[in-house]
């Protein structure tokens, strides 16, 4: 994996890797792809404004987010069902994330419970909640992330029903992953992919329950949530300035700006664009992360020149992971870092604190 030089090339080696199917199913996004094309179109419409001359001899990317130094100011988003791109993915993802000292997010929808990827990983992850329409299934899992020692509680807000991935029913992949026909003759064009991945860790796999109901939640559960989770506290799926607010007036500790990586409402914005505003009026008094189709380091410093604390990535390591374990995503994260550092001297920029709109300029009308 390294000689992978950039998102692309680990994409590609993804893709060789894994059965059609199953790369379509990390690839794609809802109905007609309105918003995954948006989240890549408004990032790449904004321009980096360098500065000439500036001594960048000493630069740190490093940032603190909730008291916690982190070498990095980017993370690893939830990705349900990572354990189908590659084996022990969520281990694997863990370990990378904390060899580069930036945050792990383990889904809901893990294969690998949260106490393994614990020991797996020698740190607790974030975790990602799904609420479930029985509260007692939610405050056991809330109740497990505590002992386990996760130190944030990521509520994830934009799925009152899956989006509609078309691209799925189409190709028959369903989750829990079933050896359908189809999957079983894509499977046999990768071997290496069914026998290192779909035998070995899918077949009797563990999963937390997939189907339940969650149109039915609102801010009074989130209440119960606050009063429940003793540590930080994070909404995400917010795309709104009145959102933000409410997650203010309800206690959250920081705000995650996404779309789900384009995967739930067609047509919803592009993150990076709901940023700005909501960055104005929440400014430093909640933590403000995002994500949404960032792929180089020059993605992620728009972000944090738009107010950003912090931006996560879901498919980019995920690329590295299903390429080639922990080694193809601890790849990914170098990559950025070094993107990012590289970025950050050529804009003139010597740490995080001093990015701002100065450096960008924005797409009129
Ligand atoms: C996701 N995402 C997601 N989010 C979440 O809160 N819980 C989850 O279980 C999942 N699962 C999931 C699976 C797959 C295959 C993808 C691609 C995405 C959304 C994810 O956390 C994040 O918001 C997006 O992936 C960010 O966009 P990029 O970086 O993938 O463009």
């Amino acid at each position: 994996m390294l000689g992978a030089l950039n998102v692309h090339d680990l994409r590609a080696a993804a893709r060789r890797r894994l059965p059609r199917l199953v790369f379509g199913s990390l690839e794609g996004g809802a109905e007609d792809h309105l918003t995954l094309r948006a989240n890549r179109e408004a990032l790449e419409r904004i321009r980096l404004v360098p500065r000439a001359l500036v001594d960048v001899s000493r630069r740190s990317q490093s940032v603190a987010i909730f008291g916690t130094p982190f070498d990095c100011p980017f993370g690893i988003a939830p990705i349900g069902g990572a354990g189908l791109y590659c084996r022990g993915a969520e281990i694997a993802l863990a370990r990378a994330a904390r060899a580069a000292n930036v945050p792990f997010v383990l889904s809901t929808h893990s294969f690998i419970p949260v106490e393994q990827v614990t020991r797996g990983a020698g740190t607790a992850p974030w975790f990602q909640l799904y609420m479930h329409r029985e509260r007692a299934v939610s405050e056991k899992a809330v109740r497990r992330a505590v002992d386990a020692g996760c130190e944030v509680l990521v509520v994830t807000a934009d799925v009152p029903r899956g989006g509609n991935r078309e691209y799925n029913e189409r190709n028959g992949y369903t989750l829990p992953a079933r050896l359908g026909l189809r999957m079983m003759i894509d499977g046999l064009l990768h071997p290496g992919w069914l026998a290192g991945v779909y035998f070995r860790s899918l077949v009797g796999c563990q999963l937390a329950e997939w189907g339940t109901r969650r149109d039915i939640h609102s801010w009074a559960d989130f209440d119960w949530l606050r009063r429940t989770w003793p540590r930080k506290l994070v909404v995400k799926g917010v795309l709104t300035v009145a959102d933000a607010h409410l997650a203010e007036q309800h206690g959250a500790d920081g705000v995650w700006i996404s779309n789900h990586g384009g995967r739930q409402l067609d047509g919803a914005p592009a993150s990076v664009e709901a940023l700005p505003e909501i960055a104005a009026v929440i400014g430093r008094r909640l933590t403000l992360m995002v994500d949404g189709g960032f792929r180089r380091g020059a993605d992620i410093v728009k972000a944090l020149a738009l107010g950003a604390d912090m931006v996560f990535v879901g498919r980019m390591p995920l690329y590295g992971a299903a390429a080639d374990g922990e080694a193809g995503a601890s790849r990914a994260l170098q990559i950025l870092k070094s993107e990012v550092d590289r970025v950050l001297a050529l804009l003139g920029c010597a740490s995080i604190a001093e990015l701002g709109p100065h450096h960008l300029r924005l797409p009129t009308g």
